[in-house]
């Protein structure tokens, strides 16, 4: 049964998709058979969009105007143009993974150089922003339907507020949300969705200071069009999580606005059958919320995204320095007991 056949009348299933997927026949395969939805796990990141040597080179010609590259994007919009499925642009404006020489005067690569002035980075975002826009609209047109403006700009758990360590707060302060969400309504295409991205975002402080301090504002400018949850769970803590993210999720469908499960993958450490069988009933849970939540008019949820289509390829063991089973595929693409649960949520929904 075919994922994205199953939920067809609720919501887009996508996945994350990286240049590995994209090389291999038997992912290419299954990326067309269950997913409507797909997002580049990292070549459609800053980092692989501006280029360091061309700018460096005249660092006062292209003080505002970073030298562009897109070439690692190609192959995943080409991929989606050709099999009909929907591609959404992840991410804009984010801490993580844009270069520091990027936030850096004369484009230095050195931690201790001086920053960019606050005019100068917003120079940089517009420019930035609207090339990518630019290039993606004019190149694919309609193959994106979706971007995520801005990515993480909100601290965890430690009542901070902003990410005050994120290079776009030093340079900017917090109004680069606003500016870098201005410029993507400016040189969007009109139904291209925007989305505000970050982890986490069922966590009680995180979710109230989202809600009011970033998609207020952009709401009352027509800024924005949904909020993405990342939702990446941990196992061990899924049930305290889950009755958070419930909440969270009706909070943010109460604004009228889109509601997308964007990086879905549940830290799971145990492979055994008892491992595997109580992840399988941590997605039937989470897909029940979902589906509900859409029948019920609770959240306009329109797509869930999975953070890598099989167990052997995702990020969590690395991060969580633990082998990780996460997903609903195991690393031969075998269907798993938690593959099971989620479609029959549908078939019985
Ligand atoms: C964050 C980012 C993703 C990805 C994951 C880890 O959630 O939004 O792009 O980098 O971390 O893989």
């Amino acid at each position: 049964m075919s994922l994205k056949k199953a939920y067809e009348q609720y919501f887009k299933i996508g996945t994350s998709v990286s240049r590995f997927d994209l090389k291999s026949d038997k992912a290419r395969e299954e990326l067309k058979k269950h997913y409507s939805s797909m997002t580049a796990e990292n070549d459609m990141k800053p980092m692989f969009f501006v280029d360091k040597e061309a700018s460096q080179a005249d660092p006062e010609k292209y003080n505002l105007q970073p030298v562009m590259t897109y070439d690692t994007a190609r192959p995943y919009l080409e991929f989606a143009k050709a099999n009909g499925i929907a591609l959404r642009g992840h991410t804009l404006a984010w801490h993580n993974q844009t270069p520091i020489w990027f936030f850096k005067e004369s484009f230095q690569d050195d931690f201790e150089a001086p920053w960019a002035s606050k005019e100068t980075m917003i120079a940089r975002l517009e420019w930035y922003i609207k090339n990518v826009l630019n290039f993606v609209q004019t190149e694919y047109p309609g193959v994106i339907y979706a971007w995520d403006v801005v990515n993480e700009a909100v601290e965890e758990q430690d009542e901070l507020g902003w990410r005050q360590r994120s290079p776009w707060y030093k340079t900017v302060g917090p109004e680069f949300v606003m500016h870098a969400f201005r410029f993507a309504r400016k040189y969007a295409a009109p139904e291209v969705k925007l989305f505000y991205n970050d982890y986490n975002t069922f966590n009680p402080f995180k979710r109230d200071f989202i809600l009011e301090n970033i998609v207020k504002p952009l709401m009352a400018e027509k800024l924005i069009d949904g909020i993405g949850m990342q939702t990446h769970l941990v196992i061990k803590e899924f049930d305290h999580d889950l009755e958070q993210y419930a909440v969270a999720l009706e909070k943010y469908g109460a604004t009228g606005l889109e509601v997308q499960s964007t990086e879905l993958d549940i830290h799971c450490a145990d492979p055994s059958e008892e491992g595997m069988q109580k992840l399988a009933e941590a997605y039937k849970k989470l897909f029940e919320l979902y589906v509900n939540a859409k029948k019920t008019g609770k959240a306009n949820v329109t797509c869930v995204t999975f953070w890598g289509m099989k167990d052997d390829v995702s990020w969590l063991t690395g991060f969580r320095r633990e082998r990780s089973y996460p997903l609903l595929f195991g690393d031969n693409w075998e269907e798993k007991e938690a593959y099971r649960a989620v479609v029959k949520v549908a078939e019985e929904a």
